[in-house]
């Protein structure tokens, strides 16, 4: 059975994914990249690729939207081994929680022990602007308030503890890499730093919930990414997290703006450079 709609998952399956995948290929990743909308241009950047598309993945969901083919690409950035999805699960796609965080358990037994997760995102914070890169410090999983949390479900111990932490679900060192290695690279000028919360989407936030999130201290909104941040955590890999802000949330009634994916997909072409030179940068000193 593809792993494309079952509510939860087993041991066995997450390992006779991870299983196939070491049979095909030497790389012998430590760091995981899960390339956001529009920053699959990551996973080119890699050298002596083997890309291996999901659909000939055994287990591995495959996305049933068409443009989001998606494949899982190993290779070396900057000489260290690595694996990068190119194109994620999104809930909005009717995917549940176990299903998008899938390829994280799978890369926990592939040995990965960082994850970096990649987003687009909306600004709210006042000051932000269209370009900046956020590094996130904390999240609010919103979906999670309504019950949809990857670990709900019985508990296997060989991933993690019962009720995991999440006070530090962002790793400081390796935001501290990032902010000096953003600093070497000339990223410093558009690097923030903030809270960044998740709605299950696929519409764009009204302008009275943009004003909810402002008032709970979210600085950027999105729709992926805290599913596999939670994943991650609980089976302890280390979390660097980057929301490209694509886009202002509207949060005037007067304004003549509207939130759209084209501009999302245009902003994220415009900072690509900049994003993979901070991204490969990073890597190369972890
Ligand atoms: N809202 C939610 N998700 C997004 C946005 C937004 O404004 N921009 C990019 N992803």
């Amino acid at each position: 059975m593809s792993a494309s709609s079952q509510c939860s998952y087993k041991y066995e399956q997450y390992k006779e994914t991870a299983d196939w995948l070491l049979t095909q290929t030497h790389i012998r990743p430590k760091v995981a990249i899960i390339c956001g909308t529009g920053l699959g241009g990551l996973a080119d950047l890699l050298d002596n690729k083997v890309e291996i598309p999901y659909k000939n993945i055994p287990r591995f969901p495959h996305s049933t939207v068409e443009g989001h083919a998606g494949q899982l690409v190993f290779g070396e950035l900057k000489g260290k081994q690595c694996v990068c999805m190119q194109g994620r699960f999104h809930f909005y796609e009717g995917y549940n929680t176990a299903t998008v965080t899938y390829p994280v358990r799978v890369f926990y037994l592939l040995g990965v022990e960082v994850l970096i997760v990649t987003n687009a995102a909306g600004g709210l914070k006042v000051d932000f602007k269209v370009g900046d890169i956020m590094m996130i410090k904390d999240h609010i999983n919103f979906p999670g308030f309504a019950g949809q949390n990857p670990l709900c479900g019985q508990n296997d111990v060989r991933f993690g503890v019962r009720f995991p932490c999440m006070s530090d679900a962002y790793d400081k060192d390796l935001a501290q890499l990032t902010r000096q290695t953003a600093e070497e690279q000339n990223c410093a000028s558009f690097l923030r730093q903030g809270v960044y919360c998740m709605l299950a989407g696929p519409t764009f936030e009204t302008i009275a919930e943009c004003k909810v999130l402002q008032m709970l201290g979210a600085d950027a909104v999105g729709m992926s990414t805290v599913p596999e941040v939670i994943v991650a955590r609980h089976c302890g890999l280390r979390v660097l997290g980057l929301s490209l802000i694509t886009n202002k949330v509207v949060c005037d009634y007067d304004s003549q703006e509207h939130a759209n994916h084209e501009e999302v997909l245009e902003i994220g072409h415009m900072r690509t450079i900049d994003f993979q030179r901070l991204v490969s940068h990073v890597v190369a000193k972890m």
